[in-house]
């Protein structure tokens, strides 16, 4: 640590001298103890620290208008290198804030950002095009606490900082039937592309965490999501009509689905028709006794394809990669690609359902029907499981091309007498036990069910070693 004082000290002089001669000499002893660097997709020329702007950590003083001053002021730097905004160690009450392109927001290992329980801190903002609605009542909704639209190259990423949404007050809210707007989210970003969301402890968001909408090549790493698990609609991260995404070594505890992949809703989805495609997520562990480990839906009218899960964890949890879908969606979900997965106390491994019948309103077609095919669902260990597969597509309507390989499923105590209950859907199996339905039959192939080998764009994404140094201080 000495030594890395001492360095600190000699770029700070340097710095001073150079540049900003007017700014008192004083040695700040460096809290990243976890060094002075980070990775992103892009470092920054500029910086400034939270405090600069007049931020207060005491967690009781709010620092909306420092965030907005911060930023606004930053934003002047796109054009010239970007700029990063460090939240230092302390506890941050703020309101929503908007992000700016070319931009980097830094949370210090022992920084906090707290969302505000004052609602008018939280402006309106528009409905989503592709859901026509707000998604918990059809009035407005709330700004995400960190939102940003039609951006380029934006990093939010720390040293495991955190980022607390003091949910409890929007939850009960929303349970009596007090809210009569959508509650915000945690962070949302729109019409947007290369965004990175990194090293982040996020908790107890007022309803999804972490929500990219119409962007692409995005990545989403290390992060560690918890909410109770009776939290309403707590989904850690959905990727809406988003393309070129890849979220890995992410831990999440939530009262709905850990990953919702989505693209919009019945007519409105229908209308923007925005797939989410090329998705790669690996190394997730989940538990949510009450939803999926991974859902395809309910919300996917953009279609969803090419989703390639591996490496995943789910612990006590009610099903594994879910479909869930309707007549009135339209579109499709297809090409889905599932590899390598480790349950313990599942209520169902395998669940599709083909009747998911919420709407927007009354004006969906019932006549859209979602083409749902070419599912592969490989090398699967669970114990105590209560039933295997709970699988309906739709009458007149069959999910087609589902293929499972290589699946043990241990049964819990008290197991359903029908292990897999199939109706409208049409695939084959191998080596898979118990024995599945007729509908699966098995065709014996020692291959196993097909997973891609080529590589998506966003594998090879290179990250950058970005320097805190020139400017703590
Ligand atoms: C996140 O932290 C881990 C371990 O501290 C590090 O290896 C990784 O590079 C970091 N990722 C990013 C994107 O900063
Ligand atoms: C952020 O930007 C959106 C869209 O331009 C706007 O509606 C919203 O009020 C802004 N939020 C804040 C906190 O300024
Ligand atoms: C953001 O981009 C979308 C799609 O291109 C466009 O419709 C919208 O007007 C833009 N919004 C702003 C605030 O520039
Ligand atoms: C980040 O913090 C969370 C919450 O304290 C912890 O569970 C997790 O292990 C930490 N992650 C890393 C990489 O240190
Ligand atoms: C079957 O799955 C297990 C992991 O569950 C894996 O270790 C093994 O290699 C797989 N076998 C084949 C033949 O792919
Ligand atoms: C098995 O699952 C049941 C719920 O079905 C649960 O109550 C029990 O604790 C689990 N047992 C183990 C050993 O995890
Ligand atoms: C089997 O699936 C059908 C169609 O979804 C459903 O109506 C029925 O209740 C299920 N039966 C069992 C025993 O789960």
């Amino acid at each position: 640590m000495l030594l890395r004082k001492q360095v600190l000290c000699t770029v700070y002089v340097m710095v001073i001298l150079g540049v900003l001669s007017l700014v008192p000499v004083q040695c700040r002893t460096s809290k990243f103890e976890q060094g002075l660097d980070y990775e992103a997709i892009n470092c920054r020329k500029h910086s400034a620290v939270l405090t600069d702007f007049g931020g207060v950590g005491d967690g009781k003083t709010s620092n909306t208008n420092a965030f907005k001053s911060a930023i606004e002021h930053l934003s002047k730097f796109s054009s010239d290198g970007g700029a990063q905004l460090i939240v230092p160690a302390g506890k941050w009450l703020t309101g929503s804030f908007n992000l700016t392109s070319h931009f980097t927001l830094f949370l210090d290992k022992d920084a906090v950002i707290l969302g505000s329980q004052d609602e008018s801190e939280w402006p309106l903002v528009k409905i989503l095009p592709s859901y026509g609605r707000g998604r918990d009542a059809p009035g407005g909704r709330r700004s995400a606490l960190i939102y940003g639209t039609n951006l380029t190259d934006v990093v939010i990423t720390g040293h495991n900082g955190t980022i607390d949404g003091q949910g409890p007050y929007w939850w009960t809210r929303f349970k009596k039937g007090q809210l009569k707007v959508t509650r915000p989210y945690m962070i949302e970003i729109l019409y947007s592309d290369q965004i990175q969301i990194s090293n982040l402890t996020l908790i107890n968001s007022p309803s999804w965490f972490v929500h990219p909408i119409y962007s692409s090549n995005i990545l989403v790493q290390g992060l560690t999501i918890l909410a109770p698990v009776d939290s309403p609609n707590t989904d850690g991260i959905d990727p809406d009509s988003c393309s070129n995404m890849r979220i890995e070594d992410v831990y999440i505890v939530s009262g709905d689905d850990c990953i919702a992949v989505k693209s919009g809703w019945d007519e409105y989805g229908i209308a923007v028709g925005m797939p989410t495609e090329h998705l790669i997520i690996r190394r997730l562990t989940c538990i949510s006794p009450d939803s999926a480990v991974i859902a395809l839906g309910s919300e996917m009218s953009g279609g969803i394809s090419d989703v390639r899960a591996e490496d995943i964890t789910a612990i006590d949890s009610q099903s594994g990669v879910r479909i869930k879908t309707a007549p009135g969606r339209g579109a499709f979900v297809k090409d889905i690609f599932v590899k390598g997965m480790v349950a313990k106390t599942m209520k169902y491994v395998y669940w599709m359902s083909g009747a998911y019948n919420s709407h927007p309103d009354h004006k969906y077609d019932p006549k859209a029907l979602p083409e749902i095919k070419n599912i592969n669902y490989r090398d699967t260990v669970a114990e105590n499981v209560t039933m295997a597969g709970q699988l309906a597509g739709i009458d007149g309507d069959p999910f087609t091309g589902i293929c499972m390989s290589n699946v043990t499923i241990g049964l819990s105590k008290k197991p359903k007498k029908l292990q897999w209950n199939c109706t409208d859907i049409q695939g084959v199996t191998s080596n898979v036990s118990p024995q599945p339905c007729e509908l699966l039959p098995s065709k014996g192939d020692e291959q196993g069910c097909p997973f891609p080998e080529d590589r998506l764009p966003v594998e090879d994404l290179k990250l950058k070693t970005c320097s805190l140094k020139t400017f703590y201080a």
